[in-house]
Parts: C-alpha cells; structure tokens; sequence
C-alpha cells in the first residue's frame, strides 16, 4: 500500500467520520443520494436533507416513481436543482436498463446523467469496495498540496496529471473507508485557508507545508488576459457648469449611452474640444481605469473649462449640454457619472 494511504488509513481511523447517515447502511442508492447532495453543499447542511428524502423514498424505484414536484419539493433549500433532475432521470433510467439498481460497472454508471467520474468512483468505492479513485475539490486541494502542484487544477493537463496521482495512491483493500478518509481530510484538516497540517498525517510528505507553499496551492482560476486600451474623454463644461454629452452609436460598449467626447489622446482632444467649443482653459483629471468583460480602458479625462457653446453644434440628438438635473433622466455608464458628479458644479 502507498505511505499516503496507509496514513490515511491510520488516520481515519481514530480522526475520520464514521457515523454519517449514509454510511449505514452503506447502500449504492444511498452513497449516490449523498454524493450528489454533497457535490455543493458541506456535509452539516446534507444531513437533514438526506434523512427526510430517504424517508420519502426510500429505494431507486420508489424515487424513479415519484413525480418530479415530489423530488424537487424534497431538494427545495439545497439549491443546483438540476443536480435533482439528474437524480431523478437516472433513477428512470436504471429502472428501464439495470433492473432498478443503480449498475456496479463503472461505464454503464459514469453514463448516467449528474454521474461524473469522480461521483462513480465513489459510489463504486464505498458502496461495493471497489477500486477507484475519486477526485473532488477536497482531493483535488489535498494532492495539488502534497505534490507541489503549482498550476490550476482545473486545467486538463494539470487534472489528468491529477487524476493519475489519485490513481496511485489508491489502495486494494479498505476501499470505501479511504475514499471517506480523504474526503474528510480535505474537508476538516486540509481546508482551503489555514489548513491544520500539525494535526496532517501527510505532512512529513507535503510539498506545499515544507515550502510554505499552502496559501498559493491550489492556485485560483487563472483569470484571462484581457488587452488594455486608452482613450481620453472631452469633459467641456460652460460657465454655468453645463457638460457637454454626447450619445454613443450602436455599436460597441456603452452603446445608446450619453457618455462624454472622445480622442485618442490630448492633442487630438484639443482639436477636438475647439471644433465642439471655443474654450479658455484646460487641465487634465484623474485617470482611472474602468474594466469590461473583454479588455481594460485606461480613461484619461481632461476638462476643458469656461466653454461657450459654438452655434449649430449643440443641443441636437447625438449632443447635449446638460446640467445635472438634465443628466439624471439620461443614461449615464456608472464610470462617467462617478467622474462627472464632483464637476457639475458652477466653475470657482
Ligand atoms: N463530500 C463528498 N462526498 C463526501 C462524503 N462521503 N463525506 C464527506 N464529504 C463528502
Ligand atoms: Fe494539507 Fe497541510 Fe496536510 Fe499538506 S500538511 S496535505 S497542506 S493539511
């Protein structure tokens, strides 16, 4: 047997949970309940949901008969409804393929709906002692820290990698007691801030607690590269502290919004301020940044101040001088009314 799971072993069996419900007696139909009831929800919670479900319906043909209202109205609370209706269709579908047991082959279970790999890994494991691996979240936590596994696990390199290491230190025998054991170990000892790796038994062999390495392993979801682009917006203000919008067009961002000019930097911003107005002064504000879904806009806001309006150019439906007053009936992007509101005021 691996060291790791020998140590598992050892530890389950003064640290690990040995009464939960489902674990007596340790049906398939009441492994897979579980299982699917703990895909997203912490064991505390599952507990009470899986006692007043189980007295409902007690068997897989009993929950295959039920009207979906029925099971639906038993998950009410646990949320992922669809994890419900998974349940509910396999439970049919066992009943019309495999004589209404869920089946021991690890295929004919892994194609039934909501049953991932993992998920028939730990029915096979703990409900018939079967050798599988499983690899959920707590595992997943578990191993990447043991091993030192630095990229995310939810990369498929990285997972498949993963998945041969679970393989690994699966043992032959005391299958259902290892797969409850690792489970638990992630989900009481190896949690994801401030694991208790005084009380590990894997710690002598963990990558992660002898290099420190516990706050940046699992690594987060990688979050995409998304490009940078800058504009610089045209705030025009008059003497009687009136901002001069402008509607954006159809297409892009914002679109249909009253937003502000633009150029591409501060020159092009002068040539245009002077065709829209005849100014007297300028200066630049703040930038910020404002971050849509597919790229980053670095904003650059100059105020061109003591404005006066050039005949013909304003107040048609594309532009607008606007007090605030004006501005609180029109669309405004949240990021140019955060600029705009300590500058709507009469100039100083
Ligand atoms: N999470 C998923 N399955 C579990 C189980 N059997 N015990 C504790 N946590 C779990
Ligand atoms: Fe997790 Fe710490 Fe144990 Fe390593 S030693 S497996 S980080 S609890």
């Amino acid at each position: 047997m691996s060291d790791v799971a020998a140590q598992l072993l050892a530890w389950y069996d003064t640290h690990g949970r040995k009464n939960l419900p489902w674990q007596h007696p340790r049906t398939a139909y009441r492994v897979w309940l579980s299982e699917v009831m703990l895909q997203q929800t912490q064991v505390s919670t599952v507990i009470g949901y899986f006692q007043r479900f189980l007295d409902r319906l007690p068997t897989l043909p009993s929950l295959a008969a039920a009207d979906e209202d029925t099971v639906l109205a038993l998950w009410a609370g646990l949320g992922y409804y669809r994890r419900a209706r998974f349940l509910h269709a396999a439970a049919k579908l066992c009943v019309e393929r495999h004589g209404g047991d869920l089946p021991t082959g690890f295929t004919e279970l892994a194609a039934l709906p909501g049953i991932g790999r993992s998920t028939a890994g730990a029915i096979l494991a703990q409900a018939h002692g079967l050798r599988f691996p499983i690899l959920d979240g707590n595992v997943k936590r578990v191993l990447t820290r043991l091993h030192g596994i630095k990229e995310f696990p939810g990369d498929t390199a990285t997972e498949k990698k993963l998945w041969l290491l679970a393989e690994s230190h699966t043992p032959n025998a005391r299958l259902a007691d290892y797969t409850q054991a690792i489970m638990d170990l992630g989900a009481t000892v190896c949690v994801r801030t401030r694991p208790l790796c005084a009380a590990c038994p894997l710690q002598a062999d963990c990558v992660a607690h002898r290099d420190h390495l516990t706050t940046v392993i699992p690594a987060s979801k990688p979050t995409k590269a998304i490009p940078t682009r800058a504009t610089t917006m045209i705030v025009l203000r008059d003497a009687h502290g009136r901002i001069l919008l402008e509607k954006r067009g159809a297409a892009g961002v914002w679109s249909g919004l009253w937003s502000l000019p633009e150029a591409i930097d501060l020159e092009h911003a002068a040539v245009t301020a002077t065709a829209l107005a005849r100014v007297a002064e300028s200066r630049a504000l703040t930038p910020f940044t404002h971050v849509f879904s597919h790229y980053r806009l670095n904003v650059h806001p100059v105020l061109f101040d003591r404005a006066t309006a050039t005949p013909g150019i304003a107040d048609n439906d594309r532009l607008r001088w606007c007090a605030p007053g004006d501005a609180a009936a029109l669309g405004l992007p949240a990021p140019v009314r955060t600029l705009l509101s300590p500058l709507w005021e009469i100039p100083a």
